[in-house]
């Protein structure tokens, strides 16, 4: 049903109810808590439809021949991608034999062990958490997405948010054009996509409001790059306000390179977790992953 057959049918509900209960029914399309959790969740429904879309078109680990992933033969990892493929549609690949979330630690015997499953992308719930619950609100602001990949950062970013602008830069082109399309076909007007290495972005960290980094670097970089690119992100993003959104945190990031992060650039923001508000879709673990800062 389209917008105008929609109005139509409510047109039509409201002459078929009962005249006296014509207001109380306006009065809780308006107000009713039930149409509030509707309409956030429809922007769920959207990025799961994008989601489905995009999953007819990337392999199920959710990487591209195109892609140089570090270490992507480990035999203990699984490269999953929560946006593109949530528990449900994870659970029906591993029963399909598709997908595993074990491997055999002693070929031949029963003896399994739990594979790392890593994601590349946020899942739409962490998304629709992210946007609603965890950072501030963001109207009029410019998001940068670094490393935005299928983009759905920046979906969730235009379906949950009044930034005024949204950008991705992603290095890989295949991606890029993935974006592109889904762009279109939605019409995100504010989103911009930019094939580039976010080395080469000085200005548009230096002008962003939120930038956000997950996981980004380090499956997909040398260390060596990986410090450059810190480097770059340090030297920038340094107008105090900005907001820097990390999956893992900056600590665990640079520890992993043996980098420090300079003196005095940014505090951690504590945001607060509800547990028994996170739905049984949302992954709690990675969810508490979550970091946010706020340059000093
Ligand atoms: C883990 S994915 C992040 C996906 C997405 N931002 C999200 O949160 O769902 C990291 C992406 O960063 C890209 N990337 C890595 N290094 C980059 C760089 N220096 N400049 C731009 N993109 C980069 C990779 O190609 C990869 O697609």
């Amino acid at each position: 049903m389209n917008l105008n057959e929609a109005k139509q049918k409510f047109s039509e509900l409201l002459l078929n109810t009962k005249t006296e209960s014509r207001e109380d029914l306006i009065n809780f399309i308006k107000n009713s808590e039930e149409i509030e959790d509707f309409i956030s969740d429809s922007h769920v429904q959207i990025l799961e439809s994008i989601s489905e879309e995009l999953r007819k078109v990337i392999p199920c680990s959710g990487i591209l021949q195109s892609e140089a992933i570090v270490n992507l033969d480990d035999p203990k990892t699984e490269h999953i991608d929560a946006f593109l493929f949530p528990d449900d549609v994870l659970d029906e690949l591993c029963d399909e034999g598709k997908m595993s979330r074990h491997y055999c630690a002693n070929c031949g015997s029963k003896k399994t062990q739990k594979l790392d499953l890593v994601s590349h992308s946020f899942s739409a719930w962490e998304l629709k958490w992210l946007f609603t619950k965890i950072l501030p609100p963001i109207s009029n602001k410019v998001l940068v997405d670094v490393g935005s990949r299928l983009g759905c950062v920046l979906y969730a970013a235009a379906e949950y948010t009044d930034a005024s602008k949204i950008i991705g830069v992603e290095l890989n082109p295949d991606f890029c054009a993935l974006q592109n399309s889904i762009i279109e076909q939605y019409s995100y007007d504010k989103i911009e996509v930019i094939q580039a290495d976010i080395r080469t972005q000085e200005q548009l960290l230096r002008s962003s409001d939120v930038i956000v980094l997950n996981n980004v670097f380090e499956h997909f970089l040398s260390q060596e790059d990986q410090v450059k690119c810190w480097d770059v992100i340090f030297g920038n993003v340094k107008r105090k306000g900005q907001v820097i959104v990390t999956v893992p945190s900056l600590q665990e990031s640079l520890d992993e390179l043996n980098g420090q992060l300079p003196d005095n650039w940014v505090s951690e923001i504590e945001w607060q977790l509800d547990e028994e508000l996170v739905p049984d879709e949302c992954d709690l673990e990675s969810l508490k992953s979550v970091h946010l800062y706020q340059v000093m």
